[in-house]
C-alpha cells in the first residue's frame, strides 16, 4: 500500500469562517486544501475566484490545490499562481494548447496537473504526461459537491495507474468526486495516492475522526 494524501475541498465547508475550517481540517491531518474554482461556462457553476485563493493562502500551511474548472484557464493561470496555488490543475476538455497551459504552470514555479472529466479517454494524456506532476480523474462530473462516486472511474484509475508505473513516472493520482470513508478503499487499491473529499469531511461532525478513516481504509 502507497503513501496516501488526503485533500479535503473547500467547497463543502462554511464560507462564513473560511479560515477556521481550514485550520480544523489541517489540524484533522488534512494533507493539502483542495479550492475549486468555477466560471459558470465550463461547468454550471459559480465559485471562488484568485481574491479568495489570497485569503486561503494567508491562513493554510499545507499547499493549496486549485482545481480550474473554467473555460480557456490560460487567461487566469498567472493570477491563481500570484494568489498563492501551490498546484494548479486544468482541464484537458477547456484548454486548447493544453502543452502551453502546462508549461506556463510550470514557469510559474507551481506543480501543474491535468484533469480528466469522467467520458474523457485517458488517450488524451498521450503527449503531456511526461510533463506533468499530477492528474486528476474525475469521478463525478464536475460543478457540485456531494455526487456519488461513478463505478466505471475505477478501471480508468487503474489503466492510468498502470501507464504511469510502465512509463516510469512520478506522477500523482489525484481523484476527485464521490469519496468518503466507504468508497476510498476501491479507489486506492486502483492506484491513485490523492484523494478530494468535500460532503464527506465537511458535512461530518469530526473531521478528526473522517480523515483518520479516510487515511485509514486508503492505506489498507
Ligand atoms: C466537483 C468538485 C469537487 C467537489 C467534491 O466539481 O471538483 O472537488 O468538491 O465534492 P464531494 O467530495 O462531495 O464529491
Ligand atoms: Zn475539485
Amino acid at each position: 500500500s502507497r503513501k496516501i494524501q488526503i485533500a479535503p475541498s473547500i467547497l463543502s465547508a462554511d464560507f462564513t469562517r473560511l479560515g477556521q475550517e481550514i485550520r480544523a481540517v489541517e489540524k484533522a491531518g488534512a494533507d493539502v486544501i483542495h479550492i475549486d474554482v468555477m466560471d459558470g461556462h465550463f461547468v454550471p457553476n459559480i465559485t471562488i475566484g484568485p481574491l479568495v485563493v489570497e485569503a486561503a493562502k494567508r491562513v493554510a500551511t499545507t499547499p493549496l490545490d486549485v482545481h480550474l474548472m473554467i473555460s480557456d484557464p490560460d487567461r487566469y493561470v498567472d493570477a491563481f499562481a500570484d494568489a498563492g496555488a501551490d498546484w494548479i490543475t486544468v482541464h484537458a476538455e477547456a484548454c486548447t494548447h493544453l502543452h502551453r497551459t502546462v508549461s506556463r504552470i510550470r514557469e510559474k514555479g507551481r506543480r501543474p496537473g491535468v484533469v480528466l472529466n469522467p467520458a474523457t479517454p485517458l488517450t488524451v494524456l498521450d503527449y503531456i504526461l511526461e510533463d506533468v506532476d499530477i492528474v486528476m480523474l474525475m469521478s463525478v462530473n464536475p460543478g457540485f459537491g456531494g455526487q456519488s462516486f461513478i463505478p466505471s472511474s475505477l478501471g480508468k484509475i487503474w489503466q492510468l495507474r498502470q501507464t504511469i508505473d510502465v512509463m516510469g513516472l512520478d506522477v500523482d493520482i489525484e481523484v476527485d468526486g464521490g469519496i468518503s470513508p466507504l468508497s476510498i478503499a476501491d479507489v486506492a487499491e486502483a492506484g491513485a495516492n490523492v484523494f478530494v473529499a468535500g460532503s464527506a469531511v465537511y458535512g461530518s461532525d469530526d473531521y478528526l475522526e473522517t480523515i483518520s478513516a479516510l487515511k485509514k481504509n486508503g492505506e489498507e
